[in-house]
This record gives C-alpha cells, sequence and structure tokens, in this order.
C-alpha cells in the first residue's frame, strides 16, 4: 500500500473560514497520517473486516471523524445464503431525511488481506466509509434533485461507493457509473449492487484516474468524495474531471482542508480553468453534528470537517 505522505512544509499557514491565518504546523499533519495508519492497523488485525463506526465503540478511531448520519445494522442473517457466502459482513446503512428513511445494503469484506491488496494499488477505500462519503451521501439524500435524469459517475468510491449508490437507489438519474482505482473496492461493489434495488442501469468499474480514462464530456455529476489527500494523484483527478465532465456538468467534491490540500487542489481547479464554489455550511444537520463535535477535544475540524467544492467549467 502507497504510504500517505505530508503535503506542506512545516509551520505553513492556513486560512479560517473567518478569514484569519492560522498556524497548521507539522503536528496536524502527522496527526492525520497517523489516524490513517491506526484506522488501517484496526481494520488489519479485526478477524471480521471493517465495521461501520458506532457511537459506543469507545476505542474506534473513526468514532471521531464520523458523523453519525446514516446508521448501520449487521443484517447477515437478511442476505440471501448466496451472498453471504462471499466472504463478506453485511450492514444496512441507513439515513431519516425530512422523516423518510433512505437505506442501502453493503458488503463488507472478511479481512483476508493479500499481498496484492497490502502493497499494490492504493487501498485507503477498503478500510472502511471515510466520513467525506458519509456527508456527501447525505447531502445527496437531502438533494435527490441534483441527480433526477443526470448521468452520473463517481470518482474513488472506494468499497461502498455510498453517494453514488444511494443516487442509482432513489434518485432517478439516468444512469451511474460506480468506479475506484483499486480493483477489491470495485468487486465489493459490484458483489454490494447485487443486493440493492435500484431505479437506473448502474455499471461499476475499475476507473484510475489521468488523461484518457474516462468517455469524454459523458457525465452530468460527478462525485468524488475524499480523494484529495494524495499529492501525486491529484493532478490526474483533476485531468479526469475536466475530461469527463460535460460542458454543462457540476462535478461535487467533498473533502477536509487538511492544512494546505484542499487550497492547492482548487488553485489547479482553477488552473484548469473549472469554476470552484467552496461552501463550508451545505447542510444543516451535518453543520449541527460539526458543532457538537468542536467540543470534542479529539475532533480538529481542519482534518475532519468536509467542505464541499462544487466544479464547473467556467
Ligand atoms: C480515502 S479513499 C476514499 C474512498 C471513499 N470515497 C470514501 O470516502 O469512503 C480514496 C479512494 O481513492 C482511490 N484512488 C486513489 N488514487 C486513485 C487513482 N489514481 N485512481 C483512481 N482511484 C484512486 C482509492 O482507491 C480509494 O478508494
Amino acid at each position: 500500500m502507497e504510504r500517505p505522505h505530508e503535503t506542506n512544509g512545516d509551520c505553513a499557514k492556513g486560512v479560517l473560514d473567518n478569514g484569519h491565518a492560522s498556524p497548521i504546523n507539522a503536528c496536524a499533519k502527522r496527526k492525520v497520517a497517523r489516524r490513517r495508519w491506526a484506522i488501517l492497523a484496526k481494520a488489519l488485525k479485526s478477524p471480521s473486516g471493517s465495521e461501520p463506526s458506532s457511537p459506543t465503540d469507545e476505542c474506534s478511531v473513526r468514532r471521531i471523524s464520523s458523523f453519525l448520519l446514516l446508521t448501520t445494522r449487521q443484517i447477515n442473517e437478511e442476505i440471501h445464503p448466496l451472498h453471504v457466502a462471499k466472504k463478506r459482513t453485511w450492514y444496512r446503512y441507513a439515513m431519516t431525511i425530512d422523516a423518510h428513511e433512505y437505506f442501502v445494503i453493503v458488503g463488507h469484506r472478511m479481512r483476508t488481506f493479500s499481498a496484492e491488496d497490502l502493497m499494490g494499488f492504493n487501498n485507503t477505500g477498503n478500510v472502511c466509509i471515510w466520513p467525506s462519503e458519509e456527508t456527501l451521501t447525505y447531502y445527496l439524500g437531502a438533494n435527490l434533485h441534483l441527480v433526477e435524469d443526470k448521468r452520473v459517475l463517481e470518482l474513488g468510491g472506494g468499497m461502498s461507493c455510498l453517494a453514488g449508490l444511494v443516487s442509482a437507489k432513489y434518485g432517478h438519474a439516468r444512469h451511474v457509473h460506480l468506479t475506484d482505482g483499486n480493483k477489491s473496492s470495485v468487486e465489493n461493489v459490484l458483489v454490494s449492487l447485487a443486493c440493492n434495488e435500484l431505479s437506473c442501469p448502474v455499471e461499476c468499474t475499475v476507473l484510475k484516474w489521468g488523461r484518457g480514462a474516462a468517455t469524454p464530456t459523458a457525465y452530468d455529476l460527478v462525485l468524488c468524495a475524499d480523494c484529495l489527500f494524495f499529492d501525486d494523484a491529484r493532478a490526474d483527478l483533476i485531468d479526469t474531471l475536466w475530461e469527463c465532465l460535460a460542458p454543462a456538468g457540476v462535478a461535487l467534491v467533498m473533502a477536509p482542508r487538511r492544512g494546505k490540500t484542499l487550497a492547492s487542489f482548487i488553485t489547479a481547479c482553477e488552473c484548469r480553468g473549472f469554476r470552484c464554489c467552496e461552501f463550508v455550511n451545505y447542510n444543516r444537520i451535518v453543520w449541527e453534528k460539526h458543532l457538537q463535535l468542536l467540543a470534542n477535544c479529539d475532533y480538529d475540524d481542519d482534518i475532519h470537517y468536509p467542505i464541499l467544492l462544487e466544479l464547473t467549467k467556467a
């Protein structure tokens, strides 16, 4: 597995939402890497795989970074034996928005890591569903009109492609294409798709970012959550976003600020020709969860709070 490396020099300056500069020191950046490795270590040690975060899981490093917008319930006994046989623990992910419950079923691979898993393509999407995917899913659940009749692509969707899956089930899209660069993630999504009733045609394939990776101008809505972490992949991601988005299309990119990472991604997107709008408070419930978490000394909004970017071709 590629080791996450740190982005900025020591004592870089960051700009807070209120416009004031704040010191973002090397310690904060090390914290990000440490958390990622703690999560991976936990997943590696777990015999049954990556359990979703739970409010009762006192030891979970994800407890701090999950916004608990979704409830999770293990449902192996409700799954057809054919699917249980696929070496997965099955979860029902549900969210209630305006008194309406939305749910999807997602398999979590049981942890038998191969050498390819550990040393091959980026494995971060097989560890858990990250908070940016969680908040993007919730945001789309609350704004399903964004998906209606659209050709939707999710990039770097990890083992669940949760936001794309919810769009495919509830959004009445024209079609949905779920992707990740990691083969195991894509296999997991394919198995999960078979357990959900979807409202439109859906395909799921390996897609590694870079020039020529996606069908040009084929998508009206592109989703992407927590994919800015790796310095060496961001230029390829921007190339793919630019190429695959229809002239009047919109890309929704959800990611925490993480020091200068988000700001430099925005600068690079603008250089490529994108118009970028940044939304900090994009959903009342997500914002309330964030305000509650501020009282938790382990919560660092720079690392944990996902910002929503809307990219359009200027
Ligand atoms: C931190 S994970 C986020 C996964 C998922 N969106 C979530 O938030 O749960 C980053 C994802 O980006 C994918 N990824 C990283 N580099 C990539 C590349 N060059 N091409 C395609 N996918 C890539 C990884 O496989 C991984 O699933």
